[in-house]
């Protein structure tokens, strides 16, 4: 039962030829494999979307076919299938919040993204805190370090996914993850990835340069 439920969650993101090992391949030339048209653009974010459903409900659940879209007005994308509740939540409340975790909710987060709360009450469940954002008609995880606020500004159905874009109209962090710069150091967030072929999340690593000194190696030879 519990497995079936998981490779249902994994159908979704159309991953079940990666857990069943049937993911073939066929060689390309050049060293490389080719894996056919799939959806695999590592690293893949692991966000929580919350939102309220049209009674007042938090809901939340998990999504990784996602990213920044826009810096002025500052824009979030965020892909969901009709299927989810999370789906009709957003088109009736027009809002939603992202919510990036840290490891220690790492098992909520995959939680998330394996029920519905359509018949489940997923921060009962977790024991999270749904917080009522002052800014957008959404709920945002109390527990979450950091904390984008969003008014959909956009749906764009793409086929299995549709696309909805919402501007951030806040960011809220925890003191604790804020590095000297004041933005998020991610050795203190400690958020992680979704690893596609293992099904499985990564804490994302070590720091390995800053962009000036990284492009200085090759400015420097001009
Ligand atoms: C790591 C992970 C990432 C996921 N990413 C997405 C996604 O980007 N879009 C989507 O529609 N479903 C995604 N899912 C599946 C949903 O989270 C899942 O169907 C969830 O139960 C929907 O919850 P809801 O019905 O309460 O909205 C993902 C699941 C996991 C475990």
């Amino acid at each position: 039962m519990k497995r079936s439920r998981i490779m249902l969650a994994a159908a979704t993101l159309g991953l079940c030829a990666f857990l069943t090992g049937s993911a073939g391949g066929q060689p390309a030339g050049g060293g490389k494999r080719s894996l056919g048209p799939r959806t695999i653009a590592p690293p893949a974010p692991v966000w929580i979307i919350a939102s309220y459903d049209s009674a007042g409900r938090a809901n939340m659940m998990t999504a990784s076919w996602a990213g920044v879209c826009c810096s002025r007005p500052p824009c979030v994308a965020v892909s969901l299938r009709e299927a989810t509740y999370t789906y009709h939540c957003i088109m009736a409340s027009e809002a939603f919040t992202v919510n990036i975790p840290s490891v220690d909710l790492a098992a909520a987060a995959a939680y998330a993204g394996t029920v519905s709360g359509r018949d489940t009450d997923k921060f009962a469940a977790t024991g999270l805190t749904a917080v009522r954002s002052s800014l957008v008609n959404a709920p945002y995880l109390g527990e979450c370090p950091l904390v984008l606020e969003c008014r959909l500004v956009r749906t764009v159905e793409l086929g299995l996914h549709t696309m909805f874009i919402g501007e951030i109209v806040d960011v809220k962090a925890d003191e604790l993850i804020l590095g000297e710069n004041g933005s998020p150091d991610p050795a203190r967030h400690r958020a992680f990835v979704f690893s596609v072929g293992g099904y499985g999340f990564n804490e994302v690593g070590r720091t390995i340069g800053t962009v000036p000194e990284l492009a200085g190696r090759y400015l420097g030879a001009d």
